[in-house]
């Protein structure tokens, strides 16, 4: 089975699919591995490294060519279709609903498109998860984010001229990135506090050292739906959790949202004037902004300044680490693959009622196959 690993082509994405330890893993399983010239590069991995892993450096073309699986972070562009063989497994971060088209053109050459964001949540899929591998870093790198463009420090500071005192940091947003955020906040020195619409976070909180600051006694408030996601919130829970995030926000220096609902636009948590009610100088980190954004003013790719604060919304925020989140989303992507290895046949084997293969596949045999696209 040969597997190429193209360089990205997205503007802004350092990531790549792939490290010399997955090439070596890869290899050790039976595959052949062809690797685009320079796809490393901006994930701090040399060709050279590849070339020493036992992966055949190449041009594009060359590593498309006859390839049985297309590995990359955002996926080949519609201009290498005509390169890619019919039946090849093209696995990617596709984008499914906010780029539809794409699924089709992928059905259209018959290439097998499997979506890695759609991995279940279950157990045997954790370390497949290219979700929250990318989410927990972003969780991380918001706190930096937010660190660097404040004018004064995090932690509680004793100095021979007078006291500094500890930044306030609320997380709105409890998944992966949240916690994250959560514990990276904790460990700067912050006193930090936390919201979410799933009761089962209030815990999680707790446990980092933060406080949880939650609607309380309003219909719907469970927020749970399938795979341990978000759902779509009530009105009337709206609206109590924007009067109580009005109260909180007006004291805290640092806000990180990182809320999303899957599927749909991210949901809408800070208003301009609520924006207005923090002191000059504080920084927002919208974590949601290429997904519609939590903030209103939030712009993806700028830092915007209303009423005094910094709204940060940097794009692609995993790839702003991009050697770390390559390590970990190769991982994820390796791990998927080995575990449908066939040893005897030395390739992958994707059974159709599997659940995790069901999860991810979008295309196969020219058709749209994936339930979560079909019924919208
Ligand atoms: P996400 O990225 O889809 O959303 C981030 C957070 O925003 C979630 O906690 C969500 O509840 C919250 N949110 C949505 N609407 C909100 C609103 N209006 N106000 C405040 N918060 C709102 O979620 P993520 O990080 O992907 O994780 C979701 C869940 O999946 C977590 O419970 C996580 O532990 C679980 N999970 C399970 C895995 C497995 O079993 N394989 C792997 C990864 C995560």
């Amino acid at each position: 089975m040969k597997i190429a690993v193209l360089k990205e082509t997205v503007e802004g994405e350092r990531r790549v699919a792939a490290t010399p330890e997955t090439v070596k893993k890869f290899i050790a399983l039976g595959a052949e591995m062809a690797v685009e010239r320079g796809a490393g590069a901006s994930a701090s991995i040399a060709d050279a490294d590849f070339e020493a892993a036992g992966a055949t450096l190449g041009s594009r073309a060359d590593v498309l060519q006859g390839a049985d699986a297309v590995l990359a972070v955002q996926g080949p562009s519609p201009g290498d279709l005509g390169d890619i063989k019919p039946g090849a497994l093209v696995v990617a971060a596709l984008n499914p609903f906010g780029e539809r088209e794409r699924v089709d053109a992928y059905a259209a050459v018959g290439v097998e498109a499997l979506a890695m964001e759609f991995m279940p949540r279950i157990t045997r899929a954790q370390s497949m998860d290219i979700l929250s591998s990318q989410a927990n870093l972003a969780g991380y790198k918001a706190v930096l984010d937010a660190a660097s463009e404040y004018g004064r420090a995090f932690p509680m500071m004793m100095t021979a001229a007078g006291t500094i005192s500890a930044a306030r940091v609320f997380i709105m947003g409890v998944g992966v990135a949240g916690l994250q955020a959560i514990a990276t906040a904790k460990r700067l020195g912050a006193v930090v506090s936390a919201t979410d619409v799933r009761a089962a976070t209030r815990e999680q909180i707790e446990s980092l050292g933060g406080k949880a600051i939650f609607v309380e006694e309003v219909k719907g408030i469970e927020g749970e739906g399938a795979g341990g996601y978000a759902t779509e919130m009530s009105d009337e829970y709206k609206m109590a959790q924007a009067e109580l995030v009005s109260s909180h926000i007006a004291k805290q220096d640092i806000v990180i949202t990182t809320a999303l609902i899957p599927g749909r636009p991210a949901p809408r948590l800070i208003s301009d004037a609520q924006v207005a009610t923090m002191k000059p100088g504080s920084v927002i980190v919208d974590l949601a902004v290429e997904q519609g954004g939590n903030v209103e003013g939030a712009v993806a790719g700028e830092i915007v300044e209303r009423h005094g604060v910094k709204i940060v919304g940097h794009r692609n925020v995993p790839s702003r680490l991009a050697a770390d989140t390559s390590a970990l989303y190769a991982r994820n992507l390796y791990n998927f693959l080995s575990a449908f290895w066939d040893q005897e046949a030395k390739r992958v084997v994707l059974p159709d009622d599997d659940e995790i293969v069901k999860g991810v596949r979008l295309t196969k045999g020219g058709k749209v196959v994936n339930e979560r696209l079909s019924t919208g």
